[in-house]
């Protein structure tokens, strides 16, 4: 049991106690930010004159060799310490001797432990918007492919009016624009550095605290010690907004896991993204995408966790708020799995056009078209909706589609019909009229595409 403190105690810590406080089991995982954080603050230190240049050569040198050992795996961090502040100090003392002991000068494990978090937070929170990055390309790819593959658009999960792939594909890429926006937001409003702030109260020392802040990439120093402590807000922010990702991967794996049924067969899957059952010999299930639905509820959970560990906190810091990060790491974690995996699938799954086609043509997804026409000839709009339904009626009876009325048996329901009734309600160009912005037509598909594109180089580069 290495520990940090003990001079006022009498006793040693229950074993029991020592475990269930310890946070090294799961905070070693930032040891790399740990580090830096640590040589920002004696980079400060030195030039504040609290430390010579000396021992802060020998402070940095001793912590790059911590760093070092530590990633060429010839230093493991193990249990003995209670996190991972103390398995870098007395690693360091160990090192370096009674120098290392300066390190903790003007700094409380409290703003250590919040600077940690968030530079950890501050590197996912880029990956993140880097895998969402992936996915917006890859949705981008298969929307210009599409742009003329018609198929059913649902309400209520029933076949409605028709679309494009590109078009359905096209919703899903302004879902995932948000969340890189969200995370974006984020990023920028979590931005500020909390070492300097102490326990609570800040230090006697005379500290530079926008200059440690510069040198972690940080846009300024926090303003209230108490809140630097005891601020959690990013990361309730970060579980909403990686959440709502979830949410949005688990709509479009439900809606692939449909597609992907023998009823459907909208797409199939690539062999490499699907699985088989150890009995049914036929089968080939979707089982990324009910694993990524599945992994939704994870985050959620996450989220809900961390909301209601906080929620009855005074200041500042508390113990509770050690609970942050296997919540964090396992939302985080989670989250980017479920983001790779799915863009994978989606890259290299079929669709199948003809397959869709058919599909909107068999649901009378052109009947509001059909009612439209007969509209432009004249007839009221609640006349021609009664037409049409008659027309629909016909067709199911005789099990076809509209397309597939003679002339004769439209004129039989309503004498307005001609020949250019098969013209009208042709898919393509039932698509082709709805022309308004963010409407499946093809040109107003193409200002959309072009948009996205502009949007996306506009990104590339930045965070
Ligand atoms: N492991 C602790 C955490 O994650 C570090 C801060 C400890 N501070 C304290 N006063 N016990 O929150």
């Amino acid at each position: 049991m290495a520990q940090l403190w003990g001079g006022r105690f009498t006793k040693e810590t229950d074993r029991l106690v020592y475990n269930f406080n310890a946070s090294i089991g799961f905070d070693r995982r930032m040891y790399a930010q740990d580090i830096r954080g640590s040589k920002a603050h004696v980079d400060m230190l030195a030039k504040q004159k609290i430390l010579t240049e000396a021992e802060r050569d020998a402070i940095t040198a001793g912590l790059d060799g911590i760093l070092a050992d530590v990633e060429s795996g010839s230093l493991e961090i193990t249990e003995e310490y209670e996190d991972i502040h103390s398995f870098v100090e007395a690693n360091l003392i160990d090192r370096i001797g009674d120098v290392g002991k300066k390190l903790h000068t003007g700094r409380s494990r409290n703003d250590q432990v919040a600077l940690d978090m968030k530079l950890y937070t501050r590197d996912e929170i880029d990956e993140l918007q880097g895998l969402l990055k992936a996915l917006l390309h890859v949705l981008h790819d298969l929307m210009k492919v599409h742009t003329e593959t018609v198929m059913p658009g649902f309400t209520h999960l029933q076949k409605a009016q028709p679309i494009t792939l590109a078009h359905h594909l096209g919703a899903y890429f302004e879902m995932f624009r948000r969340d890189y926006l969200r995370l974006r937001d984020i990023r920028r409003r979590m931005n500020e550095c909390p070492l300097g702030a102490g326990a609570l109260a800040g230090t006697t020392y005379p500290l530079d605290r926008e200059y440690t802040a510069a040198l972690l990439g940080f846009d300024r120093a926090t303003a209230n010690s108490m809140d630097s402590v005891s601020d959690r807000d990013y990361l309730i922010e970060l579980l909403s907004a990686m959440s709502t990702v979830m949410m949005h991967l688990s709509r479009f794996s439900e809606e692939i896991i449909i597609w992907n049924t023998n009823e459907y067969r909208f797409v199939e899957l690539d062999d490499a993204y699907s699985t088989g059952s150890s009995i049914m010999p036929q089968k080939k299930n979707p089982d990324i995408a009910e694993l990524v639905r599945g992994k939704t509820g994870r985050v959620y959970g996450a989220l809900m966790a961390l909301l209601t560990a906080m929620k009855g906190l005074p200041l500042a810091y508390n113990k509770d708020m050690q609970e942050d990060k296997e919540l964090v790491y396992d939302a985080i974690d989670t989250t980017k799995g479920c983001i790779t995996l799915f863009t994978g699938m989606l890259n290299t799954m079929t669709f199948q056009k003809d397959v869709m086609e058919a599909s909107a043509k068999g649901g009378f997804t052109n009947a509001t078209d059909a009612a439209d026409y007969l509209v432009k000839k004249g007839v009221p709009f609640r006349d021609a909706h009664g037409i049409v339904g008659a027309l629909v009626l016909y067709c199911i009876e005789k099990n076809i589609s509209l397309d597939q009325m003679t002339l004769e048996e439209y004129k039989a329901i309503s004498p307005v019909f001609e020949q250019d009734v098969y013209e009208a309600i042709a898919m393509k160009t039932c698509v082709e009229k709805r022309l308004t912005k963010g409407a499946p037509g093809a040109e107003a598909m193409k200002a959309a595409i072009e948009e996205n594109a502009r949007w996306l180089s506009e990104i590339e580069g930045q965070q």
